[in-house]
């Protein structure tokens, strides 16, 4: 029985109530607004845009960025009903953990790994390329290449990786230390920096969308869709889809926003307007960037670790000034999203160990600090290697696929829990059930569907991976199986 337990809601809702968790109820609609946007604007604009156009889409790109957002949109209809019913932190774990039973749970929680501690990693490759250019064209330093790229790498149509010859990507390794380091100590004045960070970021972005506009070649545009090569996914409406499988990556982080729920003055009014606003402001910015990207520069020139700084270098003398500009942009606001996952992560393995799925060190708060150092210390180290190790485009992909996965979960949670407990008090409801959810089901999963076998092939591994994992220590350990073996069972 202990596979399908659930969380009681009532108690979790009370405990949210209550004020319980000892964290200060500060945040209204707006810092959650710029919460969902400072971790939504990363690595997947300012990088993976240039490889998805120049390997998949094309200028097409743009129409992968509407797919892409209409998925997220659904999913985060469902998300926005399910935080504002439990609005306490640990996101879609704990929604999974109240609705769907343990395992489910597991499944969920083990999936967000995916999205946090290998997107955290993933954007410190990112923020690796923009960084060694920066020290290149500005400061003429010019790091070995041994030591700023990955020696894994993954050629198009490679089903493993290969060796590339380089030791490391030293940046990306470095930059998870420092922020680890940062986190172990304290995060108080991280929301404040967070701010300032976000408006820079939507600063650049903006700068870019409206002084590049002047410099687009309509002939860039040409064609829109490039006829498809033969091969699925590349170029074509089947690139259209696989694009979006991969700028889904850029798109990641609204349902941050939930994981601030105990923090919010009003959850139930303004985590639903934090979800949906900061998806629809960067939707449109997307769109924008990418129109302007593709019409600057020729798709096929986007391949690059750094495609914002070369489309910008495109646009000849007149944008000579910008360049310096979107370099330090993407460096610190490529900085601030490493900084937001290598935070939430170490809180969803804090909820997971308190209810005995995970080992006791990873619930361990520093007395001084206040802070779970020991799970803030093992997510550095290990985001620090992958980082060091893996190419962004194979990283990438697996965090798109890890999430969507996670959100085809949370979807259908929304449609078994409006069966199984209909009189649950929902403060905001997700319009047009079942087909939302439904929706965002599909949607998720042709997502998914574009990524490619070898990805799904990863996924898998993870996941069974994660399912031995919970059958040798979670299930034995865990709080709710012991508790409800050692008392009689609640009919409910
Ligand atoms: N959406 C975040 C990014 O693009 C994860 O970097």
């Amino acid at each position: 029985m202990g596979l399908w337990s659930t969380k009681n809601i009532q108690h979790l809702q009370s405990e949210a109530d209550e004020g319980q968790s000892g964290l200060r109820r500060s945040l209204n609609a707006m810092n959650l607004t710029l919460l969902g946007i400072g971790a939504i604007i990363g690595a997947g604009i300012f990088v993976l845009t240039g490889t998805a156009a120049a390997q998949h889409a094309g200028p097409a790109i743009v129409y992968s960025f509407i797919l892409a957002g209409m998925g997220c949109l659904f999913a985060g209809l469902c998300y926005a009903e399910f935080a504002a019913m439990i609005p306490i932190a640990g996101s879609a774990y704990t929604y999974g953990y109240a609705t769907l039973g343990e395992l489910i749970a597991w499944i969920i929680g083990w999936d967000l790994i995916l999205e946090y501690l290998f997107a955290a990693s993933t954007v410190a490759v990112g923020w690796s390329g923009y960084f060694v250019a920066f020290l290149r064209d500005y400061l003429g330093i010019n790091l070995p290449p041994g030591l700023t790229n990955a020696p894994l790498g993954l050629g198009a149509g490679d089903h493993v990786p290969h060796l590339t010859g380089a030791l490391v990507n030293l940046p990306a390794v470095v930059l998870c230390l420092v922020i680890t380091a940062l986190l172990v100590v304290g995060i108080k004045e991280s929301a404040r920096f967070n701010n300032i960070i976000v408006f820079v970021k939507m600063a650049i972005v903006l700068a870019v969308i409206i002084c590049g506009a002047a410099y687009v070649n309509a002939d860039n545009w040409t064609p829109f869709v490039p006829e498809n090569t033969g091969t699925f996914g590349v170029y074509g409406w089947s690139g259209v889809l696989a694009g979006a499988g991969v700028i889904f990556f850029a798109y990641i982080g609204f349902d941050a926003v939930s994981t601030a729920a105990q923090e919010c003055k009003n959850p139930q009014r303004d985590l639903p307007i934090g979800i949906i606003a900061s998806l629809a402001v960067c939707t449109v910015l997307y769109i924008a960037m990418a129109l302007v990207m593709t019409g600057i520069a020729n798709y096929k020139e986007l391949d690059v670790p750094e495609p914002v700084y070369v489309a910008i270098s495109k646009a000849g003398e007149g944008l000579h000034w910008l360049k310096p500009i979107v370099s330090l942009g993407a460096i610190a606001g490529l900085s601030s999203v490493v900084l937001v996952m290598l935070m939430g992560q170490p809180r969803i393995f804090f909820a997971m160990s308190r209810d005995g799925l995970l080992p006791p060190i990873f619930s361990r708060v520093h007395e001084k600090f206040r802070t779970p150092h020991l799970a803030t210390i093992i997510t550095g180290c290990v985001a620090a290697v992958i980082a060091g190790l893996f190419p962004i485009g194979l990283l990438g992909h697996l965090v798109s696929i890890g999430t969507l996965f996670a959100f085809v979960i949370v979807c259908a949670g929304i449609l078994v829990l409006r069966k199984r407990r209909p009189e649950l008090p929902r403060p905001f409801r997700t319009p047009w059930v079942p087909v939302v959810p439904l929706l965002g089901i599909v949607s998720c999963l042709g997502l998914m569907s574009g990524l490619g076998i070898d990805t799904w092939i990863r996924l898998a591994v993870w996941m069974a991976l994660g399912l031995a994992i919970y059958f040798g220590y979670g299930k034995r350990n865990s709080r709710l199986g012991r508790a409800e073996s050692s008392a009689p069972r609640n009919a409910a």
